[in-house]
């Protein structure tokens, strides 16, 4: 399965089998961790833990996650750029979990930490602030079908309310040059379906915006991105990210983020 096919099929499970992933899929996953790429350099930490369900030890989930033996902690920093590299590095990892036929869902507001941080110690400054269910999808539960629909977690907002061309009012051609990699970017998961990434092109850079929905939202702009740098990647484009104090000046309500530009 190539990236593509992953963020295409990718959709958040929160029904298990039971089964405790294989001891292949464990390494495979261990690998991609270690292998993640990060343009943000920010503060996070990302592990991967079996909890032991025989031992009566229920990791509480407010009743969303079922049969989910193995979790991914996230331990990140406060600031801007750890959630920037959270949501990229991260979001690695649950694409490479897709292309091995694993089920993944981000959490971040509905679970208790108590029971996820037991025994575990983070760097200094960092906090456990996501948990990640992953293991082989099940038939979904009556609470997950009516989580996603409460979501909408299969609608995506149009193509053109998000990205736009050389100003703010002419929206982007899905067939123009970073056409296919803002498709797959607006495929990514965000916090409460919520969306918050928008983006400029100016010739061969793309500046990145967001429009504040949540303390999510710098997160949920890195999960994007990562979408758009494997689908640049794919297409056999090299490219950089940076910031710019020339990035044009957006609507109100919307803040800059960070550019990226082709190499030539
Ligand atoms: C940062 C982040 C936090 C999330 N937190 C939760 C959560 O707390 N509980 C939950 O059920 N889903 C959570 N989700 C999953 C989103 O609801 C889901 O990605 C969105 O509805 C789109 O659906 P899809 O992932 O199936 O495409 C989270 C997703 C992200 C990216």
């Amino acid at each position: 399965m190539n990236i593509i096919e992953a963020i295409k099929g990718r959709r958040s499970v929160r029904s298990f089998n039971g089964v405790p992933i294989s001891e292949t899929d464990r390494a495979e996953l261990t690998k991609a961790i270690k292998g993640v790429t990060d343009p943000f350099g920010g503060k996070v930490t990302i592990r991967l833990k079996e909890f032991d369900m025989k031992d009566g030890y229920k990791p509480s989930t407010y009743g969303m996650i079922k049969g989910a033996t193995d979790f991914f902690l996230l331990g990140i920093w406060s600031d801007e750029a750890a959630a920037l590299s959270a949501g990229f590095c991260f979001e690695q990892v649950v694409l490479k979990a897709r292309q091995l036929g694993l089920g993944t869902c981000w959490i971040a507001a509905t679970f208790k930490g108590s029971a996820f941080d037991m025994g575990q110690t983070w760097p200094d400054g960092e906090k456990l602030t996501v948990i990640c269910p992953v293991g082989v999808p099940a038939k979904q539960s009556m609470m997950e079908k009516i989580t996603r629909f409460s979501l909408g977690s299969k609608n995506r907002k149009p193509f053109d309310e998000l990205f736009f061309d050389g100003d703010f009012k002419t929206p982007l051609s899905p067939e123009s040059r970073f056409g296919l990699s803002l498709q797959m970017l607006r495929l990514a998961p965000s916090s409460t379906n919520s969306q918050p990434w928008r983006a400029l092109v100016e010739g061969d850079t793309v500046h990145f915006y967001y429009k504040p929905k949540s303390e999510a939202s710098v997160l949920d702009c890195g999960i994007g991105m990562c979408h758009f740098y494997e689908s640049e990647k794919f297409q056999l484009r090299t490219g950089r990210f940076f910031k710019t104090t020339d990035a044009p000046l957006p609507p109100d309500n919307w803040k800059y983020l960070y550019s990226y530009r082709t190499d030539r």
